[in-house]
């Protein structure tokens, strides 16, 4: 019975169309599963009890990132893996290395695999929408603003032939809103002031947009640091990575109505290709949270201007962070599901 017992949960994994392999503490071959049996184009029953060399050709990449999740004793996402199997050629997946319990401390891989042509197509497919964003943003805002200048002069003129002063509330309302909106429409007129590409620090931009959203949410809100503070300087505008954190952090908040966890995450990503071109390192943040999520139709269209879920909402923080994160040569993805929702933003380092 207790024989059986131990073996239940590796049995769970055969009925996973994920590639999962189960490693005990020293790094041995404890369970391969069948998606893992077809995607290696192995037998799982001769690789048991022997390390992952005799399966890969190079572990270097996935020790590292097996290190790192136990170090952390958290889950380590691998993006970009290269591996090269014995029997087969190379294999581009996406790796999750978790350390688990079972009967004794193990640690569990899930290997994705990564059709490169859908990653290229789905990322030519952001640039594509960036730049159609953003001339969009302009010439709607231009349209906008000019008959705003009549809107406006015109209620000042009727102001000052109304005789009952209780009236011009009204057209003081039409004024004040009048401006409101010119002042946004100028923000999205300005031509992109000068941006500044300087040596910066990712924890003082994480830092600085935490103080200012606990500032704006007092109560109720904790936001988590979670970070790898031995990452190297990127090269960028700070103010404008500010502006990203920033608006994916305060959608964060709002999401969950000011009471909620969020946490910022910080990792080295190794071997990214983003935007065709290869990277050896970049970083990786990710801002999660535990709301409510992003509301199923929005999913496909939160990155396109004017969408938003909110009475308030603009519609424009996320267009303006995906825009200045591809002005970094970086992507911006996100997940959600309700009770967690992880936006992972892909910066490479020099
Ligand atoms: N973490 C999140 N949880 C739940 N919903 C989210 C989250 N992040 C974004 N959203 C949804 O995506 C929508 C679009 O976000 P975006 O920042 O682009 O615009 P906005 O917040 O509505 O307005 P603005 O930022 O311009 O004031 C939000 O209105 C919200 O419905
Ligand atoms: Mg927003």
């Amino acid at each position: 019975m207790a024989h059986y017992m131990a073996h239940l949960p590796y049995l769970t994994l055969d009925y996973l169309s994920t590639a999962v392999i189960l490693l005990d503490e020293e790094l041995r071959v404890v369970h391969l599963n069948p998606a893992a049996e077809n995607l290696f184009e192995v037998s799982g029953k001769n690789l048991t009890g022997n390390f992952l060399q005799m399966l890969f050709a190079d572990t270097v990449q996935i020790e590292n990132a097996m290190q790192r999740a136990l170090r952390d004793n958290a889950s380590y996402i691998e993006h970009d893996l290269m591996l090269s199997t014995h029997a087969h050629n190379k294999l581009h997946v996406r790796c999750t290395v978790t350390p688990v319990r079972l009967d004794t401390p193990c640690l569990l891989l899930e290997f994705h695999p990564m059709d490169r042509s859908l990653k290229l197509a789905r990322e030519e497919q952001m640039l594509d929408q960036t730049q159609a964003n953003r001339l969009l943003l302009r010439n709607l805002a231009h349209e906008i603003k000019n008959p705003l200048g009549g809107i406006r002069g015109a209620a000042q003129l009727l102001e000052q032939e109304l005789e009952k002063p209780a009236l011009r509330e009204y057209t003081q309302v039409i004024v004040q809103e009048a401006d409101r909106l010119r002042a946004l429409m100028e923000k999205l007129l300005t031509p992109q002031r000068n941006t500044q590409h300087s040596a910066l620090n990712i924890h003082e931009v994480l830092e600085r947009v935490r103080s200012v959203v606990l500032a704006e949410m007092p109560e109720g809100l904790k936001i988590q640091r979670d970070y790898d503070t031995s990452l190297p300087a990127l090269i960028g505008d700070k103010e404008q990575m500010i502006q990203v954190v920033l608006n994916i952090v305060r959608n964060a908040a709002q999401a969950m109505h000011g009471k909620g966890l969020i946490i910022l995450r910080t990792r080295i990503a190794r071997q990214v290709t983003l935007f065709k071109k290869r990277h050896r390192l970049a970083v990786m943040v990710q801002i999660i949270d535990d709301g409510p999520g992003i509301p199923p139709e929005l999913r496909d269209k939160v990155f396109y201007p004017l969408v938003s879920g909110r009475a308030d909402g603009h519609g424009l923080g996320l267009t303006l962070a995906q825009d200045f994160v591809s002005q970094h040569h970086g992507t911006i993805e996100f997940d959600s599901e309700p009770g967690n929702t992880r936006f992972t933003v892909m910066l490479p380092l020099p």
